[in-house]
């Protein structure tokens, strides 16, 4: 964990423990979740013990203990998009990828999670992936939108593995001597 934005984010916050919900929010928006690193770093800097940074941190829904994955599907579940079939998109997301919503992938790669509205009822059911929206959708038009992300993540690593090959390989032919 890169504790640099951590001293930025308590600097001028030593002991004032009434900040404890502010700085939470702090770091959640800096690493995206709140590390067991940070917690201690809290604890020290505002004076809270480290077992009521915990369980703060653990009961408020805005904060993660866990980091998310790369891809952040998000079913709306509110009444709107719960009476035209949020619970199949679920279905979908949780067999497709092989988590419960609040998990991780083991590749790090996908993570489902559930809201209760978007904002957006009268064009529900709605899935979002990291923030933008998707409409009316159906558990088809997400078993797709998944595969396509898996495909594109695939293809990055290939791309990433060739040009790694190229590198190492130049690299050999420039050390070997002739
Ligand atoms: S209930 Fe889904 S956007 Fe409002």
């Amino acid at each position: 964990m890169n504790l640099s934005k951590m001293e930025s984010i308590l600097k001028g916050r030593d002991s004032q423990p009434h900040l404890l919900i502010e700085v939470l929010h702090d770091v959640q928006e800096s690493y995206g979740y709140i590390p067991e690193e940070a917690m201690r770093e809290i604890s020290k800097t505002l004076g809270v013990p480290l077992i009521e940074v915990y369980r703060v941190a653990s009961f408020y829904k805005a904060f993660k203990l866990k980091p998310s994955g790369k891809h952040v599907i998000t079913i709306c579940n509110g009444t709107a998009c719960h009476v035209r079939g949020a619970q199949l998109l679920m279905d979908q997301a949780m067999s497709q990828l092989g988590i419960k919503h609040g998990e991780v992938t083991e590749d790090g790669l996908f993570s489902i999670e559930h809201v209760n509205c978007l904002g957006a009822c009268a064009l529900g059911p709605i899935a979002s992936e990291n923030g933008s929206y998707h409409h009316k959708m159906t558990p088809a038009k997400l078993r797709k939108f998944i595969n396509s992300l898996s495909r594109a993540e695939k293809e990055e690593v290939k791309h990433a593995q060739v040009s790694h090959e190229r590198t190492t390989g130049a690299y050999r032919e420039a050390v070997t001597p002739r």
